[in-house]
């Protein structure tokens, strides 16, 4: 797929069909996130790739599917044959900063591990796209014992998951109706 077609046609989908997902294209869409970029090559970004329908039952439980239900939502995140967990290892960073080419991380008013794992979400969204698959995000403010679920290390921090599958049909998201803001209003020319 052309690039501007990805750029345009991304939108967070929220209902998946039944049909597996291929597992060569689950390594590409996660390899897309692998080889995002990071601070100093810190390479902090690390993935969980859920394909077990148990394991999937318990991530969607864990992240309030009950809650989606409710708005009227399918079983999106239980139903979506893979879930990508997007984690971060703040010590990544800390030990790379900390080597001599670099100045710590003590003075960093922007934490780069939840950049890069922003920068892996968008990567693995689009490679997604690329596979004519769809793909929506969850962030990790309700995310309930993921680390418990997944065996995930305690000091391995969560950003959020990704559901990928083939796309179907779903209501629109309420926060779509706020519209999207000016253009003008978030890219400036020159100067402010
Ligand atoms: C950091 C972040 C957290 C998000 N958290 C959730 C979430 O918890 N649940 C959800 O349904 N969508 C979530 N979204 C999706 C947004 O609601 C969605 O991107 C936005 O409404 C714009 O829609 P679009 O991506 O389809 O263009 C999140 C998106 C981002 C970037």
């Amino acid at each position: 797929m052309e690039f501007g077609d990805i750029v345009r046609r991304r939108r967070m989908v929220r209902n998946y069909t039944d049909q597996p997902v291929k597992a060569d294209a689950v390594e590409r869409i996660v390899d897309a996130g692998v080889c995002a970029p990071s601070a100093g090559f810190s390479q902090g970004q690390r993935f969980v790739v859920v394909t077990d329908a148990g394991r999937r039952r318990a991530v969607a439980e864990a992240a309030g599917e009950a809650e989606y239900l409710e708005q009227g939502f399918d079983s999106w995140i239980s139903r979506a044959p893979v879930h990508i967990v997007i984690c971060t290892d703040k010590q990544a960073y800390i030990d790379r900063y900390d080597e001599p080419d670099k100045g710590g991380t003590e003075d960093w008013n922007v934490p780069y591990w939840w950049v890069d794992a922003g920068a892996s979400l968008m990567a693995i969204l689009y490679a997604a796209l690329n596979e004519n698959l769809a793909a929506g995000f969850l962030g990790a403010h309700t995310l309930g014992d993921l680390h418990g679920i997944l065996g995930i290390p305690a000091e391995i921090l969560i950003a959020g998951i990704v559901t990928i599958g083939h796309p179907a049909p779903c209501p629109r998201s309420g926060s779509l109706e706020r519209g999207r803001i000016p253009r003008g209003d978030a890219v400036h020319g020159e100067m402010w």
